[in-house]
């Protein structure tokens, strides 16, 4: 194991242990600690391997790497700290842009948690003004690059992407108004820090901000 893995490693898992045992308690913090860790076993299985690569038709078409079949073990382990790489489904995401009634053209969209970028090209389909993407893990931003060039290349398109290695606990909003996008990127005491933030920011410049929350298992955070 490399000394940096090892140290993203500890890092993460110290923080998930200190935010888990003071929300949930030491024991339930380590019963959840091992279904975690069962699971990302049963998922590093070939059948499962096979499973996760079933959503590469958008990739085909594009000629990016957005699946999560080819995330390496190391990211994967991460992801039981941080929350695992998983794309959105290009159907249901343009499903979700479908139902917002605004003028795409004067919003900034922010995907929190953006892995590879998939969302990130997905929204250069709409005249946003500018398109951030925020992932926490080293090798997954340097995807989200080559596959923004990728898709520059091919499509002529996305000219306005960019991705950010940070942690989006600690990234500081534009100050234009907002689409803010999640998908489970961050356990609940992460997504509080998100949503203060967000606030703080409301606060000092008042302005239109749609939160689009896929598959929302914190949504009393959100709403709250
Ligand atoms: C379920 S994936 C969603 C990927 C992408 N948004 C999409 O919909 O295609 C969640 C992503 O959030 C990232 N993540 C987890 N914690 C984070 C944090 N604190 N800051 C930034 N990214 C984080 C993970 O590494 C992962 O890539």
């Amino acid at each position: 194991m490399s000394s940096k893995f090892s140290q993203q490693f500890l890092t993460a898992f110290r923080r998930w242990w200190k935010e888990q045992a003071s929300e949930k308690g030491v024991s339930a913090a380590g019963s959840l600690l091992a279904r975690e860790l069962w699971d990302f076993l049963r998922d590093s299985t070939p059948a499962r391997r096979r499973q996760r690569y079933g959503d590469m038709e958008y990739d085909w078409e594009h000629r990016v790497n957005t699946t999560s079949g080819t995330v390496g073990w190391r990211e994967r382990l991460l992801g039981v700290f941080h929350s695992a790489y998983q794309p959105t489904d290009p159907a249901m995401f343009r499903e979700m842009m479908t139902e917002l009634p605004i003028q795409f053209d004067q919003f900034s969209f922010v995907d929190l948690g953006s892995g590879k970028g998939r969302t990130l090209l997905l929204a250069s389909e709409y005249p946003f003004q500018r398109i951030v993407g925020i992932e926490i893990l080293p090798a997954l931003h340097r995807e989200a690059e080559e596959n923004i060039r990728a898709y520059r290349d091919s499509t002529g398109r996305g000219g306005q992407i960019e991705s950010v290695l940070a942690d989006a606990g600690e990234y500081v909003f534009p100050e234009t108004p907002l689409v803010v996008y999640l998908f489970n990127p961050l356990p609940e005491a992460g997504l509080r820090r998100v949503i203060g933030r967000l606030e703080e920011s409301l606060l000092k410049v008042w302005r239109p901000v749609w939160i689009v929350y896929h598959n929302p298992v914190l949504e009393h955070v959100v709403s709250a």
